[in-house]
C-alpha cells in the first residue's frame, strides 16, 4: 500500500463508490469480533465507515492481528464498497486485507468517567466526536471573522503579547519575571491597535488574551482568543452598526457552512441563519430597572455579573446591546457620554439565551486631562502610559474600537454549557496542564 494509493473515508460513500475497491486508513472508533467477522468503524479526517473482515478472506494471522487492535489503534485497509443498511451511512468496507499500523495500548477513555478526570487525559479525550465537531466550526469562526474584516477593509495588524504595561489595570494581569523587570501578559492588544489606528485608520488583531482573575464561573478562560478591531472616526452609533453587521455576517455563514456540525451539538443552523442586524439598544439605566422588576436588589451604580446578565437575555433570542454605562465601572480609556458625565461611550453585547457578554466596545477618550484623572482614580502610575498619551499629541481624533471573546461566541453558537468545550486545552484557575 503506497501512501499516494490511500483514498479519503468520505469517498467510500460517493455515487459510483459501490462495488469499486478503496484502500483507506484511520484509527479504530471501536471493534467488535464474532463469528469470525471483525467489525470495526474506523474514522479519518472526512468520514466514519464501518470496515468488516472476515476471518477466511483475511486469513487467521491478519485475522487474529487485527481483533487485537484497541480502539483509537491506527489500521490500513483494503476492500470493496458495499451496500449495507445496518451500517452508519448504509455503506460498509468488505476487506480483503487490514495492516495493523500500531495495534495501540488499552484506550483508558469511557462515557462514565468524571469531568477531572476527563480534563487530565484532555489530549485524548479531544478526538471526540463533539470535540472534532466543535473545533471545525471554531475554525470557520475564524475564517468568518477574517473574512468579515476583510471585505471591510480592515488591516490585520500584529500586536505584542509580551508588554511592560497591564492595559487593563494591574490586578488582572499575569506577571512575569521579563530579565529581572516585571513584565505583564497581554490582556488586550486595544492601547497597541489606537497605536497602529495612525496610518492605518481601520485595524484588527486576533491574539491571545490573559486574564489572571480567579473566576470559576462557565463563561471565564485564563486564557482566550480576543478579536479585537479599532476605528477611526467613528462614534458609537458607527461602531455598533459595525459590530452587528459582524456578528450577522458569522452567524450566516458558520449556519451555511457547518449545519452538520451545528445539529450535532444540539444548535439549529436556523437559529443563527435568523440573526438579523440592527440589535436591540439597551441603555445601562434601562437594564437596572428591568432587573429591579424581576426581583434584583440592585442599584444604579452596580456592576453586573453572570447572574444579572443571563436574567436579561435568558428569554431573548437575539443579542442585545446594553449601552452608557457608569463611567465608575469602566476602564480608564472610556469616552464620557456628551452631556452625561456619570456614563461613558461604551457598550457591552450580549448573547441571548442566557449566554450574556460577548463583546466589549467603547468610544475612546481623546482628552489627556481626563485621561490622567481616571488613571489617578485607578491607583494606575502614568508614567508607563506616557506613550499612550502620546498618541493623543499628535493627530489626535475620535475613535472607537471593540473586544470580541471567541470562545465566548462560540459557546453560545454552540450551547456549551462550559466554555472549557470551545478550546481544545482551557487553561483556569485550577489547570494549566495538560
Ligand atoms: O470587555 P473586555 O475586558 O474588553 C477589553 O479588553 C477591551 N480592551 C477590548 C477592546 O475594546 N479592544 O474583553 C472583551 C471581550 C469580552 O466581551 C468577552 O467576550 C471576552 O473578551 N472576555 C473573556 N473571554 C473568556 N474568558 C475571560 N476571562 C474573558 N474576559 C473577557
Ligand atoms: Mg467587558
Amino acid at each position: 500500500m503506497s501512501p499516494t494509493a490511500f483514498s479519503a473515508i468520505e469517498r467510500a460513500f460517493g455515487p459510483e463508490a459501490i462495488g469499486a475497491p478503496v484502500t483507506v486508513r484511520g484509527w479504530v472508533l471501536r471493534s467488535r469480533s464474532s463469528g469470525g467477522i471483525l467489525f470495526i468503524t474506523l474514522r479519518d479526517r472526512t468520514g466514519i465507515v464501518q470496515v468488516t473482515g472476515r476471518k477466511d478472506a483475511l486469513g487467521e494471522v491478519p485475522f487474529t492481528a487485527a481483533e487485537h487492535v484497541q480502539n483509537e489503534g491506527a489500521i490500513a485497509v483494503e476492500g470493496t464498497v458495499a451496500e449495507d443498511r445496518r451500517a452508519p451511512g448504509g455503506r460498509e468496507i468488505r476487506a480483503s486485507r487490514i495492516v495493523v499500523i500500531d495495534a495501540g495500548a488499552p484506550y483508558p477513555i469511557f462515557q462514565e468517567q468524571t469531568e477531572e478526570f476527563r480534563l487530565d487525559k484532555r489530549h485524548l479525550v479531544i478526538r471526540s466526536q463533539d470535540h472534532v465537531a466543535t473545533f471545525r466550526v471554531k475554525a470557520e469562526l475564524l475564517r468568518t471573522l477574517r473574512e468579515f474584516m476583510d471585505r471591510e477593509s480592515v488591516l490585520e495588524v500584529t500586536p505584542p503579547i509580551l508588554s511592560g504595561n497591564a492595559a487593563e489595570g494591574g490586578a488582572e494581569a499575569f506577571e512575569i519575571d521579563y530579565f529581572g523587570r516585571p513584565g505583564y501578559l497581554s490582556q488586550t492588544a486595544q492601547l497597541y491597535l489606537e497605536a497602529l489606528l495612525v496610518p492605518h485608520e481601520r485595524v484588527y488583531a486576533l491574539t491571545p488574551s490573559f486574564r489572571a482573575e480567579k473566576m470559576r464561573t462557565p463563561r471565564h478562560l485564563t486564557e482566550y482568543l480576543h478579536l479585537e478591531g479599532e476605528f477611526a472616526w467613528t462614534d458609537l452609533d458607527g461602531l455598533l452598526s459595525f459590530i452587528e453587521r459582524m456578528i450577522e455576517y458569522v452567524c450566516r455563514a458558520i449556519a451555511e457552512r457547518r449545519p452538520t456540525e451545528l445539529r450535532q451539538l444540539g444548535r439549529a443552523p436556523e437559529d443563527l441563519a435568523a440573526v438579523r442586524a440592527p440589535f436591540e439598544r439597551v441603555p445601562y439605566a434601562a437594564a437596572i430597572e428591568e432587573l429591579q422588576k424581576k426581583g434584583f436588589a440592585i442599584e444604579w451604580g452596580a456592576d453586573f455579573g453572570t447572574a444579572e446578565e443571563r436574567a436579561l437575555t435568558i428569554e431573548r433570542t437575539a443579542p442585545i446591546f446594553l449601552t452608557r454605562f457608569p463611567r465608575e465601572l469602566k476602564a480608564f480609556y472610556m469616552l464620557r457620554t456628551p452631556g452625561d458625565p456619570r456614563t461613558v461611550e461604551a457598550a457591552d453585547l450580549l448573547a441571548p439565551e442566557g449566554y450574556g457578554e460577548i463583546v466589549g466596545a467603547s468610544c475612546r477618550e481623546t482628552n489627556v486631562p481626563d485621561l490622567l484623572e481616571r488613571l489617578a482614580q485607578l491607583g494606575i502610575d502614568p508614567a508607563a502610559y506616557e506613550w499612550y498619551l502620546d498618541l493623543r499629541r499628535h493627530g489626535n481624533i475620535d475613535h472607537a474600537g471593540f473586544g470580541l471573546g471567541v470562545e465566548r461566541v462560540l459557546r453560545w453558537m454552540l450551547r456549551r454549557e462550559h466554555i472549557r468545550d470551545t478550546t481544545p486545552f482551557p487553561r483556569t484557575p485550577s489547570r494549566h496542564t495538560p
